[in-house]
């Protein structure tokens, strides 16, 4: 298995080309279940958690072609299953965005039940209770979510918390449901905008996505269209952060600065300079030392918890003490514990972790169970003093397309090396 090997030390410069967001390149590819025509989708990332949910709606029979620039050409004319069987729901948790979709338009989905996962429970009880109560019949039968609907019927939806993937699947849903859906509550997050714009784009009738409140008109069918994936919000973010903790001058191109507002002010709080255009944000941090931050995650617009992990990070070498709280997963600070091997000072009281930042942090062989924990320890070994193993890479590579010839494009000592064992 890959593993990372950084040397840190070296402060970034340079300019990094963000990819396309993972979160919304996964449900506009199970968005296309819904068109009867072809669909073409660009900006894709070249993804594990991609090449997952491609590889999810082949089984279906979907027929799907990619080009080298990742351009990815769908066809759902001829699907014959509608069925995400649990070896690949097992790999990937987001693959039950495909349940709104199938079920709207073939009026059955046997989707198996996602289980526990590295930062939570993350149960998908609100995206259930949606679809229930747009009509759709549903049983939990052999770790399957067996859904079943002659025709879904819109009605107003109050989600109990808000959910990313929730509103996906049920904005998804009603856009082939006859009369009116609104859904209450609903996340706010640009990747929740950029589907609705997605299915805009092949005739559905939706407003409000980006607010709290999202009507959707039932229409008959949809029809293929060509749609570019959004940028990747929190590549960018990761990427800023690595630029400030080593005290560097980092701009990311190709991005939405307008999406990163809550994490752009916690790095001025830090002391970066900050100067964004259209499509670009700069990062200087004039080669000094950040100041810690406080930070509390929250839905969008609040700042992100697929942010929190990185600025751990940030704090421990930071001058200060700074408070990281996360409220929407219960167990994701297992990197905490990992970067205390790095010689961080960290507290954990409850859902919060103190940290004092130390002048430096010092090498070790780490590992982590989720993606973002993963990039922070990736992240604070840029500041370690020798050479720290990054291991488990594969989580990584689901989420971040080429993370370690980015960061060498700015100067870090990164490598993969393949594990001899
Ligand atoms: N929740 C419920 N019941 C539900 C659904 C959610 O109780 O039916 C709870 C969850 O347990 C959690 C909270 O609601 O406590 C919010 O979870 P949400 O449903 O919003 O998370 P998600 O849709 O499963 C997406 C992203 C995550 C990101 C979260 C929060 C995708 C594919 N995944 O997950 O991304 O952390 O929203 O913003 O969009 C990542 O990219 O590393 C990642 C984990």
């Amino acid at each position: 298995m890959d593993k990372l090997q950084i040397r840190g030390g070296v402060q970034l410069e340079g300019e990094v080309r963000i990819s396309g967001a993972k979160n919304a390149a996964l449900p506009i590819l199970a968005g296309t279940l819904l068109a009867e025509g072809p669909v073409s989708i660009g900006n894709v990332p070249h993804l594990r958690d991609v090449t997952t949910m491609i590889e999810l709606l082949g089984r279906m029979g979907v027929g799907v072609t990619i080009d080298d620039k990742m351009r990815v050409e769908v066809d759902a004319s001829s699907v014959s299953e509608c069925v995400a069987p649990y070896e690949l729901v097992r790999t990937m948790r987001a693959s039950i965005v495909v349940l709104g979709p199938l079920l709207a338009r073939f009026g059955r989905a046997d989707v198996s039940l996602p289980g526990g996962c590295a930062i939570g429970a993350r149960p998908v009880n609100i995206h259930v209770a949606g679809l229930q109560a747009l009509g759709a019949e549903i049983h939990i039968e052999n770790g399957y979510i067996r859904a079943r609907a002659d025709k879904l019927v819109g009605t107003r939806l109050v989600l109990d918390t808000v959910t990313v993937t929730g509103t996906e699947n049920l904005l998804m849903a009603a856009t082939l449901a006859e009369g009116q859906t609104v859904i209450e509550n609903a996340a706010r997050e640009p990747e929740v905008v950029d589907l609705a714009d997605f299915l805009c784009t092949m005739g559905a009738r939706i407003r409000g996505a980006g607010t709290d409140t999202i009507v959707v008109d039932g229409v008959e069918r949809l029809q293929g269209a060509s749609y570019d994936v959004l940028p990747d919000r929190i590549e960018a973010g990761t990427f800023l952060v690595a630029g400030a903790i080593t005290g560097g001058h980092v701009r990311v191109k190709g991005t939405r600065p307008e999406h990163l507002d809550a994490v752009l002010a916690k790095l001025r709080e830090a002391g970066a300079t900050i100067q964004v255009g259209d499509s670009w944000i700069d990062l200087n941090m004039h080669g000094r030392r950040p100041h810690s931050v406080d930070i509390r995650t929250a839905p969008h617009p609040a700042f992100p918890t697929d942010m929190q992990a990185q600025f751990a990070a940030l704090n421990t070498i930071a001058d200060g003490v700074g408070t990281v709280t996360e409220t929407i997963f219960e167990n994701r600070f297992m990197h905490m514990l990992e970067m205390r091997r790095l010689g961080a000072d960290i507290r954990i009281e409850g859902n919060t972790a103190i940290i004092r930042g130390m002048p430096n942090l010092t090498a070790a062989p780490v590992m982590a169970t989720d993606l973002r924990a993963s990039v922070s320890l990736v992240i604070a070994g840029l500041v370690a003093q020798g050479e720290t193993i990054v291991n488990r890479v594969y989580h990584l590579d689901r989420g971040y397309e080429r993370l370690e010839a980015k960061l060498a494009a700015c100067g870090a000592d990164i490598e993969r090396v393949k594990d001899a064992a």
